[in-house]
């Protein structure tokens, strides 16, 4: 029993203490003869005692958090339901986020050089092979994002396994896999350049050369589905730019054959697929309107997600200066409906670049 309660029941006997008095009070009265006037000021006192009782009990078990403690235990035990919701689930592979510290030595032969980037999913560091004296990638996961880590691990193990077997000039080179300290490390060629997303943020591309990368971007694209898997995620920070001005696709932790549904990868803002986004569902046309959007963005400095109901190829040629036959191949990519886009790699790559230097 709660102190309130306790509380209640002590107003409640006195209430029908005092009014039993008064019952007694009236009777003795009427007993002794006083019927003229059975009730005296005692009787009223006590009447009035009991009433006010009652009422006070009353109004007490109507609002059942009252008294001065009340309010306290009611923020307590709000503040504690909080406390409890408020906490997050633990991810099953959460653990400490291990930073490699320039001057390790990796694997025994990668000396670390410095931390390159802290991307969505991993950490991308800058080594040299000692053996070789090449400068490398090692990715490993983040094990401090606010998703569930585990996530970050299975899309490392998906890149470095799909990456171990593909061989295309056009697509960034697997050098190996290690584990250290129970984390998997991804060894992979050092890109000395920027990706696309970065680079050209402010400066327009040239359209000669949207279009030979393009063509290069629609060669590895036109390997990668040629292994019955889609990337899922072509958008300008995916692609590399290396000194000799080749492009590079990296980033291969959301691949997958297509038509697999899932819920788990993460696109870059304004660069979705319509499709992935509304069914979970992606092919090889994904990835064309992946490279629609990206080379969307080289023309304009900005993402096709700010395009609305404009029409692409109208903007390209009329507000870019862009060719005809570009903006018709990348407002074609752009449709939303992936049955009216190119239908594969090749179709677009013939229809965008053929007859170019
Ligand atoms: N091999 C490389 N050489 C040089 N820079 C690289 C290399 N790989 C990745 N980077 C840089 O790190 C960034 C993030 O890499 P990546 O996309 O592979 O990681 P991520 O965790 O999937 O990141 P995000 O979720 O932001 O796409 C790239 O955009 C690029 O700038
Ligand atoms: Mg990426």
């Amino acid at each position: 029993m709660t102190s309130g309660s306790k509380g209640t029941s002590r107003l409640k006997l006195t209430a029908l203490i005092s009014l039993g008095l008064c019952i007694l009070l009236f009777l003795g009265s009427w007993a002794l003869g006083f019927q003229e006037q059975p009730v005296n000021t005692t009787f009223y006192v006590f009447m009035a005692l009991g009433l006010a009782l009652l009422w006070a009990d009353w109004a007490r078990a109507k609002t059942p958090a009252t008294g001065a403690s009340a309010p306290k235990k009611q923020k307590a035990a709000k503040a504690k339901a909080q406390q409890t919701t408020a906490q997050p689930a633990q991810p099953a592979a959460r653990r400490e986020q291990q930073r490699v510290s320039s001057g390790a030595l990796l694997n025994g032969h990668y000396a670390v050089e410095k931390e390159l980037r802290v991307g969505g999913m991993s950490i991308i560091t800058l080594a040299r092979d000692t053996n070789t004296g090449a400068r490398v990638v090692i990715k490993t996961p983040r094990y401090d994002t606010h998703h569930d880590c585990k996530i970050n691990v299975e899309k490392l193990e998906i890149e470095a396994e799909h990456l171990s077997r593909f061989s295309h000039p056009n697509i960034i080179k697997f050098v190996e896999k290690f584990t250290h300290s129970g984390v998997l490390h991804l060894v992979v060629e050092y890109i000395d350049g920027e990706d696309l997303f970065t680079g050209f943020a402010r400066v327009r591309a040239e359209e000669r050369r949207v279009i030979r990368w393009a063509d290069q971007i629609l060669s590895a694209l036109e390997y990668i589905h040629s292994n019955a898997v889609v990337h899922r995620d072509i958008n300008p920070g995916n692609i590399m730019l290396r000194r000799d001005d080749s492009v590079v696709i990296i980033d291969f932790g959301t691949i997958k054959p297509p038509a697999i549904t899932s819920g788990t990868e993460v696109r870059k803002y304004g660069f979705e697929v319509p499709e992935q986004v509304l069914w979970r569902y992606a092919d090889e046309r994904s990835d064309l309107f992946g490279v629609g959007g990206t080379l969307y963005y080289l023309l304009t400095c900005t993402p096709p997600g700010s395009i609305g109901n404009q029409k692409v190829d109208r903007l390209l040629t009329d507000n870019y200066g862009v060719s005809q036959r570009t903006a018709r191949c990348v407002a074609q990519a752009l449709q939303v409906e992936a049955n009216t886009r190119f239908q594969s790699a090749v179709a677009m790559r013939r229809a965008l670049c053929s007859g170019e230097s």
